[in-house]
């Protein structure tokens, strides 16, 4: 892995502490993303990037207004993300596209990148399984053919949920 990659995870690692749950949603995001990129065009380190610390922002977004909505994490994850990014030395517009890419990572259609489409099918490969009932199989395969926005991405949730 990208040495830098491997820094982004250790603070997003040290950042949400004893927050299992939130760590293992961002590598399983890392980790689809990173299955993605094998076959659709993106930026690794925008992509991995954005994929650790998409969801950074849930945590002041609790704090702040003792909610986890979608739009308080995109309001809050960008100023976590550049502060964990800046002290890493990153270039400033790779910081800027993880950071706009965190501000509408519940917003579809606000970016229109193939780093943001990654991101998106990335996050739905693991919210589908875990937040939806999939038992009615033409339901699911509805769900995924409106959901994802890469091939890539749709190939890999018809093969994993139907
Ligand atoms: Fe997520």
């Amino acid at each position: 892995m990208h040495e830098l990659l491997r820094s982004i995870e250790a603070a997003m690692r040290a950042y949400f502490g004893s927050d299992q749950r939130r760590i293992d949603h961002a590598l399983r995001v890392a980790g689809f993303a990173e299955e993605i990129l094998k076959s659709e065009k993106g930026d690794r380190l925008v992509v991995i990037a954005t994929a650790i610390l998409h969801d950074i922002g849930i945590r002041e977004a609790e704090r702040k207004f003792a909610s986890s909505a979608g739009n308080l994490q995109e309001q809050e994850g960008p100023p976590v993300a550049r502060e964990i990014l800046t002290g890493l030395g990153l270039a400033e517009a790779v910081i800027d596209e993880v950071c706009e890419i965190i501000g509408s990572h519940h917003s579809p259609g606000e970016v229109d990148t193939d780093n943001f489409r990654i991101i998106w099918d990335a996050d739905w490969l693991v919210n589908l399984g875990d937040e939806f009932d999939l038992t009615d199989s033409d339901k699911t395969r509805g769900m995924i053919a409106k959901i994802f926005q890469t091939v890539t991405g749709k190939g890999l949730a018809e093969r994993i949920y139907l």
